[in-house]
C-alpha cells in the first residue's frame, strides 16, 4: 500500500482555504465599508480530515493516487446569508470572478435532498501560486442560509454519533426540524425589508457616533474649554434625542469648528 504524505498533500488545500477565506471576507467587509447592503453574513472554512478523506476514498473506490483529482471537497469554505434571496447574490459573485473558476454546480435548495439537506454547492478549481509553482486547487463552496446550516450543522453531528443509520425515529424528527427551518426562512423572507432597512440605520448611526466621537476628542486639543463643555452637553442632548437627522446635523458642525481651528 503507497503511504500517504499528509503534510505535504494538505497544504495546498490549507493555503487555498485561507485564501478564499480572505477573499470572501473582504468582500463583506467592503460592503459595509461602503455602507452598501451585503449578501454575506458570515464566511468559516475547514480542511477535511485525513480520516474522513480516507473514509470518502473508500466509500466512492478512489485509489490514492486519485485522491487529489477525484476528492473535491478537500479544501471548503461555507458562506452563510441572513435571507434566501442573498443566495443568488453570493452565487453570482462566486460566478463573475476571475480568480477562480466554476467546474460545477450542485442546487440542493431547488432539490432538496432526502435528507431534508438544503444548500447550494459549487465546485472550483482555484489556481494557486506555490513555492514549487502554480497548481489548480479543487474546493467546494457550500453556499446556504444560517437557518439552513444550523439545521445540517445538527444533523451532520447525529449522522456522525450514528455513523450515518440514524434511528428512524430521530430521523422523522430531523425532517420536521427541516421543514420548521424552511418555515422560518419562509416567514423571514416576508419581513426582510423591515430588518434590512433597521440594519442599514444601526450602521449609519454607529458610523455618525464614531465619527462626532472622534471629532470631539480632536477638539479637545484645540478648542476652548467653554465651547469643550458646550459641545458635551449639545452631544449629550443629541444621544438622547435618538434621532440621525440631529446626529447628521450635530457632526457637520462639529467639522466646521474643526476646520475653522485648523485655519
Ligand atoms: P460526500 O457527501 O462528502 O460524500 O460528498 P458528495 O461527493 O456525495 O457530494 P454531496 O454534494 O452529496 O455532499 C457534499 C457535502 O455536502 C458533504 O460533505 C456535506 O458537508 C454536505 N451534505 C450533503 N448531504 C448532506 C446531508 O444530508 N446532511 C448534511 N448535514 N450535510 C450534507
Ligand atoms: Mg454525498
Amino acid at each position: 500500500m503507497e503511504i500517504i504524505n499528509w503534510k505535504e498533500l494538505l497544504y495546498p488545500y490549507e493555503q487555498t482555504v485561507e485564501e478564499l477565506l480572505l477573499k470572501f471576507r473582504s468582500l463583506d467587509k467592503e460592503c459595509r465599508h461602503l455602507g452598501i447592503y451585503s449578501p454575506i453574513d458570515s464566511v468559516t472554512g475547514r480542511l477535511k480530515r485525513p480520516a474522513s478523506i480516507l473514509e470518502k476514498a473508500g466509500r466512492k473506490q478512489i485509489p490514492p493516487d486519485k485522491i487529489e483529482e477525484q476528492i473535491e471537497d478537500i479544501a471548503g469554505i461555507r458562506i452563510l446569508c441572513q435571507f434566501v434571496e442573498d443566495i443568488p447574490k453570493v452565487i453570482d459573485m462566486v460566478r463573475s470572478r476571475k480568480d477562480m473558476t466554476v467546474v460545477e454546480e450542485r442546487d440542493y435548495i431547488t432539490n432538496t435532498k432526502p435528507s431534508g439537506y438544503r444548500s447550494y454547492h459549487i465546485i472550483i478549481r482555484y489556481p494557486l501560486h506555490t513555492a514549487l509553482g502554480a497548481k489548480n486547487v479543487p474546493a467546494e463552496i457550500q453556499i446556504r442560509t444560517n437557518a439552513m446550516n444550523f439545521w445540517a450543522t445538527a444533523e451532520h453531528s447525529l449522522r456522525y454519533k450514528y455513523s450515518g443509520n440514524i434511528p428512524q425515529e430521530l430521523q422523522d424528527r430531523l425532517k420536521n426540524c427541516a421543514e420548521a427551518a424552511f418555515r422560518l426562512d419562509t416567514e423571514m423572507a416576508t419581513i426582510r425589508e423591515e430588518i434590512t432597512n433597521a440594519q442599514r440605520l444601526n450602521e449609519i448611526k454607529n458610523n455618525l457616533v464614531t465619527n462626532i466621537l472622534e471629532n470631539i476628542q480632536n477638539l479637545y486639543f484645540v478648542a476652548k474649554l467653554d465651547d469643550m463643555n458646550e459641545i458635551n452637553k449639545e452631544f449629550a442632548r443629541v444621544w438622547n434625542s435618538d434621532d440621525i437627522d440631529k446626529l447628521r446635523e450635530f457632526n457637520t458642525k462639529l467639522n466646521i469648528m474643526a476646520e475653522m481651528y485648523r485655519t
